[in-house]
């Protein structure tokens, strides 16, 4: 007889971390399958995931559609070099229709991973700094938010400017913060050697922080009297989290470069992109930018499976609908509870902030994990967020809420 060896958690993550660099703050499950809302450990245990690779898994797990896309296009095709055009190409009209700029004659530039997009548009401000806008060599600056976060090169870093890697130092010189969700610190904040401001529309991994309404809308007014690039992250508010497609739509404060990421690559490998009109984003000549990966073809078909998938299930309204009622329903539910300061959110990326009283979120995350079998992630100390698929249905909805109650409810 055939005894099968049943994988345990602990043991395996024991065997994993002997040869693996772990730099996250882990939690004690190792998963083997997903789909749509759910993860499977290698106990056969199931989890409701409502973190979904930091919203990169917008549309849930291992979407149909995705995985066709994906199937078609790697025995067709693999990468063929930069060096070449190839037929995925033909997706960047798609890319700029769907980001909203196909009327000013926009472009757009790939790049693989979300910090790569943000280090581009970086790239971009600079060159534009010195070649359009002729400030002194090496004085341009940048202005961006406290509390920001743009992914962990060392470009990102000093774009947040966040204390916490103050042993990368050195960083990288022309950054300034100012605080988050005042327009009149950016206006102050601007002086001859600026040339551009990049936000988050909301801060996600900052808390879930919600500027207060006609933020966006300002800064991209006092940007464009100061004729500087008005530059927006949405490589996690983007893809219909916040319920619209991209979140500057709700305040129509359009960007003139706006980072997309994420889901951009279905969540199955990473895909990124910096679009704009044609005058400002094809300004770096050949040569100056590019990435071996960037643009190849299964990106580019994954990128389009996700476009349609998006517009098929309409994923800014389900996002919006089923925000609305998520977040009305935890206020019912939990909302009185001492634990709990507010909930905050806008489609579906909520934070619950937790009280003074409270202990720190981690320790309310892995309850959650471990007990209820519901993946979310903390962002700081007090703020739990909530960000499930776009497309998460009613019943398992209500689930996740069950679920909140039982940890942090009276
Ligand atoms: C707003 C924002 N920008 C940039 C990034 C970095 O993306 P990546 O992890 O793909 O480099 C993230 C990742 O969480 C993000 O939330």
């Amino acid at each position: 007889m055939i005894v099968l060896k049943k994988m345990n958690n602990q043991k395996l993550i024991k065997a994993i971390e002997k040869y693996f660099v772990n730099t996250y703050h882990r939690q004690e499950i190792a998963a083997k399958k997903a789909a749509g809302s759910f993860i499977e450990d290698v106990e056969g245990n199931l989890y409701l995931d409502w973190l979904c690779n930091y919203s990169a898994a917008a549309a849930g797990h291992c979407h149909p559609k995705i995985i066709k896309a994906i199937k078609e296009q790697a025995g067709t095709m693999d990468a063929v070099s930069n060096v070449v055009y190839h037929t995925g190409l033909q997706v960047a009209e798609k890319i700029v229709d769907f980001c909203g700029y196909k009327t000013q004659q926009g472009k757009v530039l790939f790049m693989n991973s979300g910090s790569e997009a943000v280090e581009a548009a970086i790239k971009i401000a600079r060159i534009t700094a010195y070649t359009g806008k002729g400030i002194a060599r090496n004085k341009a600056e940048i202005i961006s938010a406290k509390n920001s976060f743009h992914g962990r090169t060392p470009g990102a870093i000093a774009l947040s400017g966040d204390s916490i890697y103050k042993n990368f130092e050195p960083h990288l010189p022309g950054f300034r913060q100012i605080p988050f969700g005042d327009s009149e610190a950016l206006k102050k904040a601007i002086n001859k050697n600026t040339c551009a401001a990049v936000l988050e529309p909301i801060q996600a991994e900052g808390g879930v922080n919600i500027p207060p309404s006609g933020y966006l809308r300002e800064c991209r007014e006092i940007c464009k009297n100061a004729e500087i690039l008005f530059i927006l992250d949405e490589i996690q508010t983007g893809f219909g989290r916040t319920g619209a497609k991209f979140c500057w739509q709700h305040e129509n404060a359009q960007p003139d470069l706006m980072l997309g990421g994420k889901f951009a690559g279905g969540n199955q490998i990473p895909v990124s992109f910096v679009v704009g009109p044609k005058d400002i984003i094809d300004i770096i000549p050949s040569g100056l930018h590019g990435s071996t990966y960037g643009a190849n073809p299964l990106g580019c078909a994954i990128i389009k499976a996700v476009i349609e998938v998006f517009e098929e299930e309409k994923l800014d309204q389900q996002a919006k609908k089923t925000g609305e009622y998520l977040l009305k329903k935890l206020e019912e539910e939990i909302g009185d509870s001492p634990l709990v300061k507010e909930i905050r959110g806008k489609g579906l990326l909520i934070g619950i902030e937790l009280s003074a009283k409270a202990k720190k979120a981690r320790k309310y995350t892995e309850e959650l994990l471990q007990k209820e079998h519901l993946l979310v992630k903390e962002r700081g100390d007090k703020v739990i967020a909530l960000t499930p698929q776009l497309n998460i249905q009613r019943d398992l909805v209500n689930k996740g809420i069950e679920k909140i109650k039982k940890v942090l409810g009276k």
